[in-house]
């Protein structure tokens, strides 16, 4: 699955930039609230706005402190999956239970930094895991490749049958990068820079694409 990042997207214009990439499986929207993030980006009104001007499955990142608090209202307003920082709260399976209640999917991220290792046992109560391959906050980094040893591991109690969720992974993909994360056994692919950044968007997706499963 490839998951387009509108942050590398002209914000005067993001229903024509959604409808550039209608081949895409999730349309990634990353909100930042300039406290968990050094930076700013959009909030639950234009997310509002965006689903009622595309039909492609809204996946909020939630780069945001108190998700407990405002996670919630994402997923009654109708986004696809609902995904929160680790390190944002000190009960992410409440969060994840709230999210599910409202109507979407859960999902947990992580930052490059934090091991898996201490939520392993919660992941059964989410949908999706999101690896941050570069540190959250702005597009257009470059991939930190260790992170995928934590996407190597939940891929590996997946297929074992111990979890159900998918591995995604967000931060530095392109067409070099790609490959290596395909192989450590991602579900879901992110990229803003390399989807936006083109002349041509959609058949930026289809490269990608084809690129994953190289
Ligand atoms: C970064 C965001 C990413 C960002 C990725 O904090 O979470 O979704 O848009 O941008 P690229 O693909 O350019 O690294
Ligand atoms: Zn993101």
């Amino acid at each position: 699955m490839i998951a387009p990042s509108i942050l590398s997207a002209d914000f005067a214009h993001l229903a024509d930039e959604a409808d550039a990439v209608a081949g895409a499986d999730w349309l990634h929207v990353d909100v930042m609230d300039a406290h968990f993030v050094p930076n700013l980006t959009l909030g639950l009104p234009v997310v509002e706005s965006l689903l009622k001007a595309t039909d492609i499955p809204l996946d909020c990142h939630l780069m945001i402190e108190d998700p407990g608090r405002w996670a919630p209202p994402y997923a009654e307003a109708g986004a696809h999956n609902v995904t929160f920082h680790a390190e944002a709260t000190d009960d992410p399976v409440a969060v994840a239970r709230d999210i599910r209640a409202a109507g979407a999917k859960a999902g947990l991220s992580v930052k490059p930094n934090t091991p898996i290792e201490p939520y392993l046992e919660i992941l059964r109560s989410f949908d999706t895991l999101l690896v941050m391959s570069v540190e959250p906050g702005f597009g257009g980094q470059s991939f930190i490749a260790e992170v995928l040893d934590k996407a190597r591991t939940v891929r590996r109690l997946v297929d074992a049958g111990e979890l159900r969720l998918l591995v995604e992974i967000d931060g530095g993909i392109n067409t070099d990068t790609i490959e290596a994360a395909a192989e450590a056994g991602i579900d879901c692919f992110v990229a803003g820079s390399a989807v936006y950044n083109t002349a041509d968007p959609g058949a930026a997706v289809e490269a990608l694409r084809r690129q994953a499963a190289a």
